[in-house]
């Protein structure tokens, strides 16, 4: 819910081959390379670029090269927190995917779907990309797995006792090297190092907004802050 300011994209010509895949180097590999390479040697190339393929006809070039960078800086963040790699690069891929829905849209398709949870999604439409692209990503490409379904449904509000690839999403999409906003630089030395720490920031810094813009705050980025402040069972310190 953070203000998205940034735009992605930054070209790199070392090609996809030079993307170390150990490197928490941002905007060091064209966007998606590094997704792309993490799907491919798990055996699953060819869900990626058919996954890609069906965005590049859906999503505006800016909101294409955003996912793609989100997936890359997942794939990153996973390396530095763990995670399953290939759930947090297809899960950043289609993050975004209900992003082009007018709020009218929005409102209308959860409606139908019984996706609504909370009164901000009316006062705030936009907030339901989230959940409606979990459910396009259930529905229409036929993304079954419920990490990375959760990862797309609570990447804009959060939720309490989301999985470690949702709180990577969450994170991901807020710092890949495209955003630009004040305190992004906090949250990206804070994902260096501790992501509960990044989230609880992330958070506070979403509250300032919201009240800034007299928007109401979903009550799941409440509980999920409460639940951070709480939470011991996630290991959320980067690995040296
Ligand atoms: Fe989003
Ligand atoms: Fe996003």
């Amino acid at each position: 819910m953070i203000e998205e300011t940034g735009k992605t994209g930054k070209k790199d010509d070392r090609g996809e081959g030079a993307c170390r895949p150990d490197s928490n180097v941002q905007g060091a590999c064209r966007p998606g390379s590094r997704g792309a390479e993490v799907c491919r040697l798990a055996g699953c190339g060819e869900e990626w670029q058919r996954l890609q393929t069906e965005l590049t006809g859906r999503l505006k070039l800016r909101r294409l090269n955003h996912s793609l960078a989100v997936a890359d800086q997942a794939v990153a963040m996973g390396h530095l927190f763990g995670g399953d790699l290939v759930k947090l690069a297809l899960a950043g891929l289609l993050h975004d995917s209900a992003k082009e829905l007018d709020n009218e849209q929005l409102l209308a398709l959860a409606e139908a779907r019984g996706l609504i949870t909370d009164p901000a999604e009316r006062a705030n439409p936009s907030i339901l990309h989230g959940p409606v692209g979990a459910w396009l990503a259930f529905q229409q490409w036929g993304i079954e797995d419920p990490i990375i379904l959760e990862a797309i449904r609570l990447h804009t509000t959060g939720g309490p006792a989301m999985g470690l690839e949702a709180c990577i999403i969450f994170m991901a999409d807020l710092i890949e090297p495209g955003r630009s906003y004040n305190g992004v630089e906090i949250l990206r030395r804070l994902c260096r190092q501790d992501l509960r720490a990044a989230m609880i920031e992330a958070i506070e810094q979403t509250l300032v907004y919201l009240e800034r813009k007299k928007l109401p705050l979903h009550q799941g980025t409440l509980r999920c802050l409460e639940w951070l402040k709480e939470e011991r069972g996630i290991v959320w310190k980067a690995k040296n």
